[in-house]
């Protein structure tokens, strides 16, 4: 074994107490996490309904717990009535508390606004009548396609409001993406704004709205309201289009929280499958939003002085969680900054952390790999001793990532908490909790109270032996689960539940428990790609390819990266009219056209033009087979059921 071979394994072994001080303060203390567990051991639905009626507050407070009649359509609360956006903010509203901040807005450019919880209110209400004036109500949906400014927020809350069902799709994502999330919610009004900064430069996103909406028998879109952002030129379609400012005009500050059915849907949010489009998960308004706030405190132990700042967008699961409704339910101030992460220099984080006095800090590994990359100065120039918590999310934490995050911006004194979830999940599942758990780094270490996550095998099996991996499945309901795919019941069991007969949520991740019993997740199990913590469906992309007129037919498969995790590499077959173009055109041409369809973030890597595909004698793409070559790896695997195997040579790049 080579040094760094031992070095690397007993970094993988290393075990870092939780700080005594951490603890004595903490939200949860282990007496309190093993009541929580015994708890819900002994009567599950007696534990949840306890914490939803602590934790939220009721218009009409519910007698029914679990209803399992229709599992795996399962429903929670239903009986109940609240308003979710009343939650966020009209509960906070007494005494001192609404004077606090809620919001503590920097724009790219460097502007600060914050918005108090009164002001937040307000806003919300406001435009909450706006959205009215414009025919809104409740059930309708709204589709969201914003730059992160505080109007995001004050949308999906205005929604929340009136009980319309948000979908907010994020302002990376391409003209044609945003046409299909709009077809498939049937939503009657979009939300969006002239542009986004970004790096310094100007995203037009009216301009994807007005590609968007271009064929009108597509949508059901008859409103777009606009903010003024950037301040670009934009079309103004009359009778269609109304800017922000107009809408909110005369509107009265007052919009009553009326109360809503618990089982109402809260939003919808697209994510990718491994075949066809992506799958609107659906979620609850009291089961998703009891969810958010508990794991907000469990987790991030989230207090009333906290400044938290969650670095994700509002257009993924982790900006709805942990941006908007778990903090904003805490009543904690959450910070929001509106750019891109290293811009104008690799320092931006840490000096806006220092400035605002930031104390938890929730990112993604692929963010502390680019700033580990770009260099220890950049941290070490700014005070970051308001910070007490680091939290990760969106893929794997890999240990050398993990201690630097740990030495280098929490001075080796923050617990770091790793935490498993998905869009699926509404909130964090497995993590370790911060005044509790010892972190291992590269685990997500336990699973938190209330679920009970598992490792089965092919059969469905529960394994005990430690090391052994298998599929993470979650053997029983809980509130925050999704509530199904979007118009599409028989999708939402057949991805989910069906492979076990409907006993366990399948999250689609293969993981492994050591003998502590700390999870560690090993990667998705289906062919969906996790690039920079984003997941990305490889028959999205293989068909954005295909859709160019050279092209004949296309596999893409995952390479390990080391900043985005997973880079994409494309095996494209051409048309044999095409064969003999320009291969560096049509590569550029290609990445051009999948950033079209889907958005930058889905653009190949590497592109390589072959003349064949491994595929099985059923005609199934092999892709393990073009994993290995696009890894440049020996090819180990069996190759038997190969319908060609003399075409595999001829795939090796640069054959
Ligand atoms: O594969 C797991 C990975 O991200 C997937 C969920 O992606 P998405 O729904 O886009 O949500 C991302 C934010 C919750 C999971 O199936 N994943 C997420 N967090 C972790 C992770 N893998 C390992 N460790 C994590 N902490």
């Amino acid at each position: 074994m080579s040094a760094s071979s031992i070095d690397s394994h007993l970094l993988e072994n290393r075990v870092f107490p939780v700080p005594a001080e951490f603890a004595a303060q903490a939200n949860i203390d282990e007496a309190r996490f093993n009541a929580l567990k015994a708890e819900a051991e002994q009567d599950r639905e007696g534990f949840w309904k306890r914490l939803a009626r602590e934790h939220l507050h009721w218009i009409t407070p519910f007698q029914q717990g679990l209803d399992a009649s229709a599992a795996p359509f399962y429903r929670w609360f239903a009986d109940g009535r609240l308003n979710v956006s009343a939650n966020c903010l009209d509960v906070h509203l007494h005494g001192a508390q609404r004077h606090k901040a809620a919001l503590i807005f920097e724009g790219e450019k460097g502007e600060v606004r914050t918005l108090t919880y009164a002001q937040l209110h307000r806003e919300v209400c406001i435009f909450a009548n706006a959205l009215k004036r414009q025919g809104i109500g409740p059930g309708d949906r709204v589709a969201i396609y914003m730059p992160m400014v505080p109007e995001a927020v004050i949308a999906m809350l205005a929604c929340a409001r009136i009980g319309a069902i948000h979908s907010v799709v994020f302002g990376g994502f391409s003209a044609e993406a945003l046409k299909d999330r709009l077809e498939d919610t049937g939503a009657t009004l979009l939300i969006t704004a002239d542009g986004a900064w970004r790096g310094g430069k100007l995203v037009p996103l009216k301009r994807h709205v007005d590609q968007a909406l271009l064929r009108e028998h597509e949508h059901k879109v008859r409103h777009v309201v606009v903010l003024t952002r950037t301040g670009q030129d934009v079309d103004i379609v009359e009778g269609r289009d109304i800017r922000w400012e107009d809408a909110v005009a005369g509107q009265p500050a007052d919009c009553p929280a009326e109360g809503f059915e618990a089982e109402q849907p809260l939003f919808i949010l697209y994510t990718s499958g491994s075949t066809g489009k992506p799958k609107g998960i659906v979620h609850s308004s009291a089961g998703y939003l009891l969810w958010a706030k508990l794991t907000s405190l469990w987790s991030f132990d989230l207090k009333a002085e906290d400044v938290y700042w969650c670095t994700a967008d509002v257009g993924w699961i982790t900006g709805h969680s942990y941006v908007v409704y778990g903090p904003l339910a805490c009543g904690a101030t959450v910070f929001l900054y509106e750019g891109a992460p290293m811009y104008p220099r690799p320092d931006r984080f840490w000096e806006m952390i220092a400035r605002h006095g930031v104390t938890v800090l929730y990112t993604a590994p692929t963010a502390i790999r680019a700033f580990m990359k770009a260099g220890d100065e950049w941290p070490a120039r700014h005070d970051l001793s308001s910070l007490r918590l680091l939290g990760s999310v969106g893929e794997p934490l890999n240990p050398e990532a993990w201690v630097w995050y740990r030495e280098k911006i929490g001075a080796g004194r923050c617990p770091i908490v790793d935490t498993w979830w998905q869009t699926e999940t509404g909130g964090h599942m497995i993590a370790p909790l911060p005044g509790v758990t010892a972190n291992k780094p590269g685990s997500c270490a336990l699973p938190l109270p209330g679920i009970s996550a598992h490792i089965v095998d092919e059969q469905g099996v529960e394994i005990h032996s430690p090391d052994q991996g298998g599929y993470l499945v979650i053997q029983e309901p809980w509130p925050g689960m999704l509530r199904g795919v979007w118009g599409n019941p028989e999708r939402y069991r057949s991805a989910y539940w069906q492979k076990f007969d409907d006993r366990y949520y399948i999250a689609g991740d293969s993981a492994r428990r050591d003998a502590d019993g700390y999870f560690w997740v090993m990667g998705r199990i289906d062919d969906v790609l996790n690039v920079s913590g984003h997941r990305l469906g490889t028959a999205e992309i293989e068909s954005a390819l295909v859709a160019h007129p050279a092209v004949a037919e296309a596999a893409v498969v995952g390479i390990p990266h080391e900043i985005k995790g997973e880079a994409i590499c494309a095996f494209v077959i051409l048309k044999h009219e095409h064969v003999g173009d320009d291969r560096d055109e049509l590569g550029a041409a290609l990445r051009a056209q999948v950033t079209e369809l889907i958005g930058p973030i889905a653009r190949p890597d590497d592109i390589h033009f072959v003349d064949t595909l491994p595929k099985t004698r059923s005609g199934k793409i092999m892709r393990r087979i073009l994993r290995a070559i696009a890894r440049g790896e020996e090819i180990t695997q069996d190759i038997s059921t190969l319908e060609d195997e003399s075409g595999i040579d001829q795939l090796r790049p640069g054959k």
